[in-house]
């Protein structure tokens, strides 16, 4: 009899194998569901619900950013002006019947907002926070081999609940995943290097196996660690008996000799493989990204990665991809990333809340030191429908869940607990109402036994942050916690709580100086700063007139130009420009680093004005990708290969008093020229970080030269460009992958008989796509643009625009033409390749 029952036990687990042969671990979930912008459906989780006259689409799918841009959204131009609503998605699929007997899960990487999923008409769940990643067991619901149907309310109808645009829908990446009953948790690796020098690393690896079998499982669990080439470098195994639930850790540890380390300029990956085997047979198999590398802040030195200094040189982004609005695509955040990397940035701050995962796992493999953020807010909403109502009931499982999802990835170093919170106000600014909250939260998780608490000296909103600090290092103490808050006022809470490890802050710069006397054990950096406002290609003279805009933050600010300085000369009241808080944040040792707001422009938040703009201006990058002119004096500063940069461009009104500017690096000074002429050589001196000539516009040419020691190192041209005779089509990449994923960003310029490119020209552009291939996005960079930008035109906005085309599932050449009225069309083509 117990051999009849341990051979039917052998026959499935081999049967179950051989399934998990057949079905990949891991599938992605995107493709074919069926989508309607209406919440006529409340039916619409049932199995037999018609659904052939929705639309059918692809996943990650962003429904607000197909919109014309309105001012009466209730969004509002804060929310980038665009529509939420309630949308449903359907999609209907099979489950083999040979995987009868394993587990199948969906993994939804983010869903904005108020989720709920349904599977054959049985609700799963909800989530509120639409930057959280979830998963939901469909096993015990799942008909194997005929029609199963999974239905996502997205629930974006109660608006504003952002300070910037958010996008709808299921936005980011969804997966099938299939196992044996025993398997490897969801996010159930946790790699930590605890020791590592040059000569060798301890590799620790603590893997969480969930076992959904009745009876205990003796698992032998094989972690084989490989280098970048695929060539195991080490290996350990170990036995755990594993009980039903999910809580069985074991943890093993390796050692690797000579480990090649993670670093900002060679970014090394190894690869931990974990297997699990039951009686001899291999029952999964699970892939970790594994990062070797060492790193300390210091109080009076910065920040340190392997024993080496390095400034974090980084800046904030929110999470659209401009014209593609939230909806995730890889290549488009790479290109985003290969374009800061241009500029000499090593940092990424995932500002105001947990990123894709595609983020983070191109900053592992580009080389970023990444802050990983909650929350923008606690318990103290910021705007009338946002996640502070959802706070009390939900923060404990959305820290817990970024941190879990998140610690594998060695880009990240600091833990970022929120942004600019209400709490940071003082115990005083809380209202009865959130003190009961704040009450029910705390005794709800641990007593907070520590002294001060006993006396009563921390009142609420330090505990609070107390608590936060706790979830966070209870699920990662290898990284220092911080939050970002307004400059360090004697009475914010967040700081007296004493939780933190790092000190952070938005801003304040005036504070930079003294903050180790106020904080003398706590390592320091500058969590957000500058807040410059620039649109691309529009300058306002002389450049150095301060425009500060608003002139204070609560003050009402109009100015019908709806439109900001690209001279550095332009911040909001709060920030500073670029090259003051640069000047800081370079000459104090005891400044690990900053995150500059922001990096590229977002979508929302359109700082100074209001609509008609609907974008920000706070970019170092417009909001289709083209660098502002600032961009450059970073990359004269944060890299070492020569550079030379002029600016404005070279098309005025004759005898305007034109500032034209310099940024360089590696020279003595530079000399420009008008026509031949010299206009003097300038050299920056003390602290300066551009050189400046004042020059009475005449048409022509203009030319600079950097030298150094007297030998040229490199030479600048702008010419005044005459009628636009043609149309440029320039792509950055000329053969993409034929996965109906990959993209190619297409530049379009006016270019006059010598090729020279209008920097004012302002045409409308049609574009049209042959092939394999389609348009799905166009942009500028104007913030006032307000045409969808899922449209196939564009007006040129400053002699620039932009078309993006994305490949289908087949090879072939893909064609796009750009159409200007009195202008011959112009093709590109791109090669889409398997
Ligand atoms: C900061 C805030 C950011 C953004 C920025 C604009 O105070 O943290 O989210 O609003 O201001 O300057």
């Amino acid at each position: 009899m117990k051999n009849i029952k341990l051979i039917s036990l052998l026959l499935v687990l081999i049967s179950l194998n051989l399934a998990a042969k057949n079905t990949p671990r891991v599938q992605s979930f995107n493709e074919n569901w069926k989508f309607t912008l209406a919440d006529s459906a409340t039916v619409a989780s049932a199995i037999n619900f018609d659904d052939t006259k929705w639309r059918t689409l692809n996943l990650p799918h962003d429904w607000s950013i197909e919109s014309d841009f309105g001012k009466d959204f209730p969004a509002s131009p804060g929310g980038g002006a665009l529509p939420g609503g309630i949308g449903w998605y359907r999609k209907t699929f099979t489950v083999d019947k040979a995987n009868e007997g394993k587990r199948i899960y969906i993994d939804f990487d983010g869903v904005y907002r108020n989720s709920e999923v349904w599977i054959n008409g049985t609700s799963l769940g909800v989530r509120p926070y639409g930057y959280s990643s979830f998963r939901y067991d469909l096993t015990p619901l799942i008909k194997f081999g005929s029609a199963n149907v999974i239905a996502v309310k997205a629930d974006n109808s109660k608006q504003p609940n952002s300070r910037w645009y958010s996008g709808s829908g299921i936005y980011r990446n969804v997966w099938l995943v299939t196992t044996s009953p025993v398997h490897v948790d969801q996010w159930g690796t946790y790699i930590t290097t605890p020791e590592v020098t040059e000569n060798s690393a301890k590799v620790v690896i603590e893997t969480t196996i969930k076992n959904t079998l009745n009876n205990v499982q003796p698992v032998k669990v094989v972690q084989e660690l490989l280098n970048a080439k695929g060539k195991e470098v080490a290996k350990v195994e170990g036995m755990l008996n594993a009980v039903n639930g999910p809580s069985d850790k074991i943890s093993q540890t390796l050692s690797v000799t000579n480990p090649t380390l993670w670093n900002i300029e060679n970014p090394y990956l190894y690869k931990m493989i974990t297997r699990l085997y039951i009686s001899g047979k291999q029952v999964d198999e699970y892939e970790t990204t594994v990062g070797i590398r060492s790193f300390t802040f210091d109080v009076k030195k910065g920040f340190f990665l392997n024993g080496k200094h390095v400034k974090i040189n980084g800046v904030c982004n929110h999470h659209d991809l401009g014209a593609l609005g939230t909806a995730v695509n890889t290549r488009a955040i790479e290109r985003q990333l290969e374009i800061l990397k241009e500029m000499g940035c090593n940092g990424i701050r995932t500002s105001h809340n947990p990123p894709a995962p595609e983020l983070l796992d191109l900053c592992d493999r580009m080389g970023y030191i990444v802050m990983d953020e909650a929350f923008d807010m606690w318990l103290k909403k910021k705007t009338t429908y946002d996640y502070a109502s959802d706070f009390t009931e939900w923060h404990e499982r959305d820290l817990t869940d970024m941190i879990v999802r998140d610690r594998n990835h060695p880009s990240i170093f600091i833990w970022s607990i929120g942004n600019e919170v209400g709490e940071q106000w003082g115990e005083a600014a809380l209202k009865d109402v959130d003190l009961q909250q704040a009450n029910v939260l705390l005794n709800n998780r641990k007593v907070d036994n520590s002294e001060e608490t006993k006396k009563g000296k921390l009142g609420k909103n330090a505990l609070l942050t107390k608590h936060l600090v706790d979830i966070t290092k209870d699920v990662d103490p290898t990284r220092p916690v911080s939050a970002a808050c307004n400059g360090t006022g004697d009475n914010n809470p967040l700081f007296k709580a004493e939780a933190m490890d790092l000190i952070g802050f938005n801003y304040h710069e005036g504070e930079f100086a003294k903050i180790t006397d106020r904080f003398p054990t706590k390592p320091f950096y500058v969590s957000e700063s500058v807040s410059a406002l620039q649109s691309r290609g529009f300058y306002l003279m002389p450049s150095d007139s301060m425009n500060i805009w608003p002139e204070r933050w609560d003050k009402p600010f109009t100015n019908p130009l709806q439109k900001c300085s690209a001279y550095d000369n332009s911040h909001a009241p709060w920030g500073s420009t670029h090259e003051v808080n640069w000047k800081l944040v370079k000459k104090y040792n005891h400044i690990a680093g900053q995150y500059i707001w922001t990096g590229f422009d977002y979508l929302g938040e359109p700082t100074p004005y209001w609509w008609p703009s609907r974008s920000s201006y706070f970019g170092i990058i417009d909001l289709a990708g083209f660098p502002k002119d600032v961009y450059y004096m970073y990359q004269s500063e944060w890299t070492t290969k020569d550079m030379l940069y002029i600016f404005p461009h070279w098309n005025w009104e004759a005898g305007k008093i034109v500032d034209v500017w310099a940024y360089y690096n590696n020279s003595d000074e530079v000399e420009l020229y008008l026509n031949g002429q010299s206009l003097g050589k300038r050299s920056k001196t003390g602290e300066d970080l551009h050189v400046m000539w004042r020059v009475p516009y005449t048409p022509g040419t203009l030319k600079a030269v950097s030298r150094k020691e007297g030998k040229d190192v490199l030479t600048k041209e702008i010419k005044t460009a005459g009628t636009p005779v043609s149309i440029r089509l320039s792509a950055d990449r000329s053969t993409i992958k034929a996965d109906g994923k990959d993209l190619s960003f297409v530049t379009v310029e006016l270019i006059d008989k010598d090729g020279n490119a209008s920097p004012i020209a302002n045409q409308l552009v049609k574009f049209t796509v042959e092939g394999e291939g389609a348009i799905i996005g166009t942009d500028n960079g104007d913030q006032n643009d307000h045409v969808s930008l899922k449209k196939p035109e564009r007006h040129l906005f400053y002699g620039k625009c932009l078309a993006i085309v994305q490949s289908t599932k087949n090879k072939g050449k893909i064609v796009l033409k750009a159409t200007v009225e009195g202008l011959q069309s112009q093709e590109i083509e791109i090669t889409a390749k398997q």
